[in-house]
């Protein structure tokens, strides 16, 4: 069986859209959990792309459509993000609901996590970061940053407590520095944080999870560490509102019902289906989940960025020199061997990494397009292609380390401090509050409505009544009253 192994430590294989091709003759499955990502192997052992549509036919995940990001659009006023145009947000669990509850003013948060398995983070990290931080902006709502450093610790032979929790340090740093709001963001490490109602939750959550059902989504054994069995419920807990009393506030029969919207690479899908399947019993809100696609390593197809391969991946911490040298050198092209052929043929921008970063950190829909055509008809040469991924990630990387400056100390200990954080400038208990004033408000206009519609029949009726009774002179009292039932039916 072609089973991915994790590229790092502790960390999960990545998913690139490279990965994305037609496949036939399957004979082993594809896997997909956050231990093993496989798209299967068919009968020659070739390893096979990953097929999005069976996640979405097999897990219930709901396929991302034009329709439901015009509502998005509509709902928010903010054009989606050009992850969200650009297709590499392939799948959600429930974005209609949130976009429900953000139309009525009714509170929800924003929850990611990074497992933090080595110093330096790379590009391709920052993509989730990246949404989660425009979506923090479009719907103006708290967001909370879950540093996985017992998850690291549990699956990994190498990381030890000591380096897992220097890992979530220097990388929370690095996340500040992507662009969140202090005021609206509280990020936690796991082995600092758990205790009281977080803690509470993970256990409610243990109590009720089988080790069959964790054996079943996961793929474990009998011999796997009971570290990584429990660890589902800890990933969970910051699911519930209820854990962070800090946040939403001690109210737990109110804050139950505040739910997340949890952005994140698809390999962390079966976390949050465990979730989901069991949060309504607790009489907890069911977490709704955007699935995200990852930015493919320099290799090109099939091949995952690794921070522990340092030519495999552009690192935010990278200057300008090492950006250039690493896409000349090892990007993998989809161009043509010689200039005259590249002229003649055009180059494969569904294959071509320098094309495919772009389309990822390029913002602008009309560049890009004038540059797949260009690439495609053999206009623009590889090394031009390159030239111009080269410029937009030294941009992205160069704006990302002057913010990375500023995070002092201080900084940081804003976003990790017990804070009430605001929603639309408000906090949990004044929004709910609100939402249920507006709702008790709607509720007695219309039944006001109803009571002045059923008044204003009832004169109709009256009205209407002598004007029956002359034409139906001499038909009797029943006529009448069959009128009265019709006008009754207008109403
Ligand atoms: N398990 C994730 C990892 O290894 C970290 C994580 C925790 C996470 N909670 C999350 C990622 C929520 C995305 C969304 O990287």
């Amino acid at each position: 069986m072609a089973s991915t192994l994790p590229d790092e430590p502790g960390q999960p294989p990545k998913l690139t859209q490279a990965t994305l091709a037609n496949k036939s003759n399957v004979v082993t499955e594809q896997v997909i959990n956050p231990f093993e990502v496989s798209g299967g192997v068919d009968e020659t052992g070739k390893a096979l792309a990953i097929d999005f549509d069976k996640i979405v036919r097999d897990f219930g995940a709901t396929a991302m459509t034009p329709a439901l990001l015009e509502r998005f659009e509509r709902v928010t006023g903010k054009r989606p993000h050009r992850l969200m145009r650009r297709g590499m947000v392939t799948s959600h669990r429930d974005l209609d609901k949130m976009l429900d509850r953000y139309e009525r003013g009714e509170p929800f948060y924003l929850y990611t996590g990074r497992g933090p398995s080595s110093d330096s983070m790379h590009v391709g990290h920052a993509m989730p970061f990246e949404l989660t931080r425009y979506l923090q902006e479009a719907f103006d709502c708290p967001l909370v940053i879950m540093l996985t450093d017992d998850e690291k610790f549990m699956h990994s032979d190498k990381i030890t407590i000591k380096d897992a929790k220097r890992y979530a340090l220097e990388n929370s740093k690095d996340i500040i520095a992507l662009g969140f709001d202090p005021k609206k963001t509280f990020i936690f490490s796991d082995f600092e944080f758990v205790s009281g109602a977080f803690y509470e939750n993970m256990c409610l959550l243990a109590k009720h999870t089988t080790f069959n059902q964790i054996r079943g989504t996961f793929g474990f054994d009998e011999h796997v560490n009971i570290g990584k069995i429990h660890f589902p419920a800890t990933q969970s807990a910051t699911a519930f509102a209820t854990s962070f009393p800090h946040i939403f506030g001690e109210d737990e029969l109110k804050t139950r019902n505040i739910p997340c919207l949890i952005p994140c690479a698809i390999d962390q899908d079966p976390y949050f289906r465990q979730c989901r399947d069991r949060a309504e019993k607790l009489k907890h809100k069911k977490p709704a989940l955007l699935h995200m696609l990852f930015l493919p390593a320099l290799q090109g197809p099939g091949s995952k960025m690794s921070a522990s391969v340092s030519t495999s991946a552009i690192f935010l911490s990278d200057k300008p020199n090492e950006i250039k040298n690493k896409i000349n050198k090892y990007a993998f092209s989809g161009g043509q061997d010689t200039a005259e052929k590249q002229r003649e043929l055009g180059g494969r921008a569904d294959v071509d990494v320098p094309y495919q970063y772009l389309s990822f950190f390029l913002e602008d829909d009309d560049e890009l397009e004038r540059i797949r055509q260009d690439y495609e008809s053999g206009k623009l040469m590889t090394g031009e292609i390159k030239a111009i991924c080269i410029k937009h990630l030294q941009q992205f990387v160069a704006d990302f380390q002057e913010r990375r400056k500023a995070v002092s100390e201080d900084v940081r200990a804003d976003f990790f401090a017990r804070k009430a954080l605001l929603f639309q400038g408000k906090t949990a208990e004044q929004m709910m509050n609100e939402a249920e004033e507006r709702k008790k408000k709607e509720k007695a206009e219309k039944k006001a409505a109803d009571q002045k519609a059923k008044e204003k029949a009832k004169e109709e009726n009256v009205a209407v009544a002598p004007q029956v009774t002359p034409e139906d002179a001499g038909k009797g009292h029943k006529k009448t009253t069959s009128t009265v039932s019709v006008g009754r039916s207008k109403a």
